[in-house]
């Protein structure tokens, strides 16, 4: 075991975990955000630099600080480590430099983007992103295409994390895409005229990051924050059958894997759960999904009807500033003259 210490909090952890493990056993703001690794799935991180965090000691035996920002995703912890994340400065102005490098390519269409709501690019850049760029080059476009008759690549939206090529690689009978050519020019591809149809394959859906992969049987069919997300199962022979349905009335918008407090998907699941099975009589529907990770879809969102989940409000702090909040269809009409 080996003790360390993140922004002032100090916890136990096995050998072996990473920075960004142990801070996720703490929890809460101190979780430095990650962009491209998946604890659910191997060999991934080490890409998008968003994890950073700034050893101040090195290990009990070594008390020196690592000369540079470290990546938490792929730095494992010394008995004695000492780490600041949101309590240095360096690693804040640092990670404003991230997003604004992850943002130099990527089209600001969150308002036509169906990924919207759900992107994590979205909430990075709005918790350490700057107002502005300061790029003026012309970015790179791409034109979208099909792969497969379920999945929408838009290429121009691809932060290259390289997971859905991780998700393609350890869950799917066959890989038949992944990141082509290198530097400005790479881009995800499928090889030659191959489409991604292949079993589990629509995981790379729920694990990119941003809108480049999304769901052509739910595609601009809502805004996500209008839907409501209800845990449902069903008896399937291929995968877990839990999954959360994101439903508008009785109708199915999308079908998803269940989330973490982590916003990683608990249990991979099946293509025939996530794009056959869009009727409310295939589902057994359990509860309302607790939306457990800081998103605009957890906002006005009812669960147990205790609770309203806005930001880290709770409905009795609301209630002491706001009256309650009424339903609309009990309003009295417009006064007209
Ligand atoms: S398509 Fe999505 S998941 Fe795949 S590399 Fe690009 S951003 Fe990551
Ligand atoms: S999450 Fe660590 S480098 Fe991307």
């Amino acid at each position: 075991m080996a003790k360390v210490t993140i922004d002032g909090i100090e916890i136990e952890v096995p050998d072996g975990t990473t920075i960004l493990n142990a801070a996720r056993m703490i929890g809460g703001k101190i979780v430095p955000p990650a962009m491209c690794y998946y604890s659910k799935l191997k060999h991934t991180g080490g890409y998008c630099r968003t994890c950073l965090v700034k050893v101040v000691q090195g290990s009990a035996k070594d008390p020196r600080p690592m000369p540079k920002l470290m990546v938490s995703c792929s730095t494992t912890v010394q008995d004695g480590m000492v780490v600041q994340n949101i309590t240095s400065p360096d690693v804040l102005e640092a990670r404003k430099g991230v997003v604004e490098f992850l943002l130099i390519n990527h089209p600001l269409d969150c308002p036509i983007c169906d990924q919207a709501g759900e992107c994590k690019l979205q909430d990075l850049g709005y918790e350490h992103g700057l107002e502005k760029t300061r790029y003026e080059f012309k970015r790179r476009t791409f034109e979208m295409i099909d792969i497969g008759d379920k999945i929408k690549l838009h290429m121009t939206r691809c932060i290259l994390c390289y997971r859905c090529v991780r998700v393609a690689e350890q869950l799917t009978d066959q890989r038949v895409h992944g990141v082509m050519n290198r530097g400005d020019v790479a881009e995800i591809s499928t090889y030659i005229s191959n489409v991604m149809d292949k079993d589990f394959s629509g995981n790379v859906i729920d694990v990119c990051p941003v809108g480049a992969l999304t769901d052509r049987t739910a595609r601009f069919r809502s805004r996500i924050w209008y839907t409501k997300p209800m845990d449902a199962h069903r008896d399937c022979k291929k995968c877990c059958g839990k999954v959360t349905l994101w439903m508008k009335g009785e109708e199915i918008i999308k079908v998803s894997a269940r989330f973490d407090k982590n916003n990683e998907v608990e249990n991979f699941i099946c293509n025939e759960c996530r794009f056959d099975k869009k009727k409310k009589e295939d589902w057994v529907i359990e509860k309302p999904t607790h939306i457990a990770h800081h998103s605009v879809i957890s906002a006005n969102h009812y669960e147990n009807g205790k609770e309203l989940k806005m930001g880290h409000h709770h409905l009795e702090q609301l209630n002491a500033v706001t009256p309650p909040a009424k339903d609309k269809n009990m309003l009295p009409p417009p006064k007209t003259k």
